[in-house]
């Protein structure tokens, strides 16, 4: 009963450390830039999303566009650069709110000075046409033999121990990632980040490939996904993970498609004793957390892997 009780105040110790961690994160003026980007996508994705209703309703989202004229000032006082990937995606897509406005005629006070700000200060930001705004997305059948396909790369990715010696080709490796990058992101801050940690390196990884299950020197790379917590507002804790892991898991079936095996490695997701030196070491900021690591190695013509059998549909998939 004592120890039950002891253990259940060590997890919420525990637990409590890591949110003083994690909001020291999201507090930390270290990492202010990011922070605003993070609120400049997520706006700028407003606009976007509110350009692609059926029925738009004119004249929204002034107070966004205004906090995000805000939070552009605060970012170049920063040091943030008017050439920046999100400050482009946001006057791109103001450019077609404007655009849009224009051509059903409507104007009122806040889109007069929507208009003026855009006017003022769009010739700073170099090159930002179809960084944002909406595109027309026309729906693709696909056929029997096309589902086939995308079925048998689903069903003939298995996680893979074992591997060839060659080193991985590094174009492939690269068109895999940027495939997988086509996750969807919560409000396309796309928080994922991918470090590659070549055999080479693997001391940089510590104490983490020792527990992989003995597979470790099979292994060309290791792939370290993180998620970018600054990105995040306090409310949305823990959201980095999930985008996160939604790239890792677009990444497994990429990598496949590219003949290179793949298995997840579960690490500590939460911060452990020597994550820091780790994360130090491979160079990544300390405002990402570590979600996942993929060993991957070229794949041999034959190799074996567990059966890992499926639950059923039924034991999966409750219909309400
Ligand atoms: C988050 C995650 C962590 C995993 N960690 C490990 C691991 O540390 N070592 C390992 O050998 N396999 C690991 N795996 C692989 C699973 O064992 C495997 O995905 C599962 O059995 C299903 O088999 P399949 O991937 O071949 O379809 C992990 C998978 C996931 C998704």
């Amino acid at each position: 009963m004592i120890l039950k009780a002891l253990k259940k105040i060590k997890f919420i110790l525990k637990s409590m450390k890591i949110a003083w961690i994690q909001s020291s994160i999201l507090s930390n003026s270290a990492f202010i830039l990011n922070r605003l980007r993070g609120e400049i996508i997520r706006n700028t994705h407003s606009i976007e999303k509110g350009l692609s209703l059926e029925h738009v309703k004119l004249g929204f989202g002034f107070i966004k566009i205004k906090d995000t004229t805000n939070y552009i000032s605060k970012f170049l006082d920063n040091g943030g650069s008017w050439d920046d990937i999100s400050i482009k995606m946001f006057f791109s897509a103001l450019k077609e709110y404007l655009a849009f406005h224009k051509k059903n005629g409507f104007s009122n006070k806040d889109i007069k000075w929507i208009n003026q700000y855009y006017e003022t200060n769009y010739h700073k930001v170099l090159y930002f046409d179809n960084y944002g705004g909406i595109q027309v997305v026309k729906k693709l059948s696909f056929s029997d033999e096309e589902r086939h396909l995308v079925k048998r790369i689903f069903y003939t990715r298995h996680s893979a121990r074992e591997f060839t010696k060659e080193p991985i080709n590094e174009e492939h490796l690269k068109q895999a990632i940027e495939m997988a990058m086509h996750c969807p992101s919560a409000c396309n801050r796309q928080c994922y980040r991918c470090y590659i940690v070549d055999k080479n390196n693997f001391t940089k990884l510590g104490d983490w490939l020792s527990g992989s299950g003995g597979f470790a020197s099979e292994l060309d790379k290791v792939l370290v996904v993180t998620g970018n917590i600054s990105v995040y507002r306090p409310e949305e804790m823990q959201q980095w993970l999930i985008t996160g892991s939604i790239f890792a898991s677009y990444l497994s079936l990429s990598l496949h498609v590219f003949d290179i095996g793949c298995c997840f490695m579960q690490r500590y997701v939460i911060p452990q004793k020597g994550n820091s030196s780790i994360m130090n070491r491979l160079g990544i900021p300390l405002d990402e957390q570590i979600i996942c690591c993929l060993g991957i190695g070229n794949l041999k013509d034959e190799y074996k892997a567990p059966i890992s059998h499926r639950f059923d549909y039924t034991d999966i998939v409750k219909k309400i």
